[in-house]
């Protein structure tokens, strides 16, 4: 039979990966080494969806890479392994941003057909109420993840909607906000503020010991017996740490190193292939922006995308209304978005926002 490089590569299989997708972000760990307290305290917390009765609301607050987002998901899926009344539905406000869209999910999670334009936020909460007067079986639980992007779009009364669901929708509802800004609590609407905040949990930077242990656990079955130097996890490990104890960013570096000593043909993932993947990675500076880039709708997309291309002097407001060719009303959504990202933290504004802030100049932010 004549070669063929790709059923060569093929029967030869890569040596390095046995199940490269189990380092991939949107991979579904079952178990989350190192915060076995908090998923403890969220699972207590959240008991009662299992028996068909409203849990209280839950904040959960922490930088970048801490877990947030995994536990809430893990926990909503095992939730809905044991009990036909917990409705689980996660939200991220960075794509769904307003009042009316996070309600209109919810009236269809809960089954019901909602036309999606055409109508106001008003019938959207009369549907749900007219929902809570049928026979109610099930408990919807409802993550907003990134939920601080509301209160810069100035959507925060769904937050009161959904923590004090049965007197404003007419339905019981459990709410667990995530959020990066720890000083959310100062922000919120006092009414929001007391039932959202008496249930917080903190995510702490991770250690490098609890990195390794959950590089290690993910290692096991992502990459083939002695495909990684025993200094290749430490490194990695130390590197999230640095980072401000990212777990993203610790996996990140671990598949990229793993990915490049597949291309070379090594044997082994050694410590020269992290180093470099690191230093490529430097290179290409991930900002916040670019980590969280699939969380952003196109049009914040487009706007990061210019301000990018402006580089290190920066793009001013009215710029971007003339690039957009944007209108009086148009110009007010800039705005809004600007503000959006500006409070996600993945851009920066200078100046004040004064007479429609047009002088305000952006840049995008490095660190964060
Ligand atoms: N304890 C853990 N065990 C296993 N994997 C983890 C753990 N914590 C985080 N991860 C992994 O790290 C990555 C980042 O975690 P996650 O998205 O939950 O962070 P986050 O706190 O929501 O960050 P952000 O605030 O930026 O949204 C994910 O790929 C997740 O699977
Ligand atoms: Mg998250």
């Amino acid at each position: 039979m004549a070669s063929n490089v790709f059923r060569q590569m093929a029967s030869e299989g890569g040596s390095i990966f046995r199940d490269e997708s189990v380092l991939r972000p949107e991979f579904m760990p079952d178990e989350l080494p190192g915060r076995e307290r908090e998923m403890g305290e969220l699972a207590a917390y959240l008991q009662p969806a299992a028996r068909g009765q409203a849990p209280p609301s839950v904040l959960l607050s922490g930088p970048p890479g801490t877990g947030k987002t995994t536990m809430a998901r893990l926990l909503l899926k095992q939730l809905s392994e044991v009990s036909r009344h917990a409705l689980p539905l996660y939200i991220n406000c960075w794509e769904t941003s307003t009042r009316f869209g996070i309600l209109n999910e919810l009236v269809m999670a809960l089954g019901d057909m909602m036309p999606r334009r055409g109508i106001a936020a008003d019938e959207v909460v009369a549907r749900l109420k007219e929902i809570g007067r049928r026979e109610q079986k099930s408990l919807p639980i409802v993550v907003l993840d990134e939920m601080d992007r509301l209160l810069a779009g100035h959507e925060g009364q769904v937050l009161y909607d959904l923590s004090r669901s049965s007197e404003a929708l007419g339905l019981p509802c459990a709410l667990i906000g995530i959020t990066n800004d720890s000083e959310i609590a100062l922000k919120l609407d006092a009414r929001v503020r007391s039932s959202l905040t008496n249930h917080h949990l903190q995510f702490k930077p991770y250690t490098p010991a609890q990195l390794k242990a959950i590089l290690s656990e993910r290692a096991k079955r992502a990459f083939n017996p002695s495909a990684l130097d025993s200094e290749v996890i430490p490194l990695c490990a130390a590197v999230g740490a640095k980072a401000g104890g990212d777990c993203r960013v610790a996996l990140q570096l671990l598949l990229s190193a793993g990915r490049a000593a597949e291309r070379q043909g090594a044997r082994q993932v050694l410590v020269s292939h992290v180093k470099a993947e690191q230093a490529s990675a430097m290179d290409t500076a991930a900002t916040p922006a670019e980590r969280k880039s699939a969380d952003l709708d196109e049009m914040d997309k487009k706007i990061i995308e210019r301000i990018k291309k402006a580089g290190a002097s920066g793009l001013s407001s009215g710029d971007l209304y003339s690039f957009f060719k944007a209108n009086e009303s148009e110009q007010r959504t800039l705005r809004n978005r600007l503000a959006r990202l500006e409070s996600g933290g993945l851009v920066e504004g200078e100046g004040i926002d004064a007479s429609g802030g047009r002088t305000r100049r952006w840049k995008i932010r490095k660190t964060g």
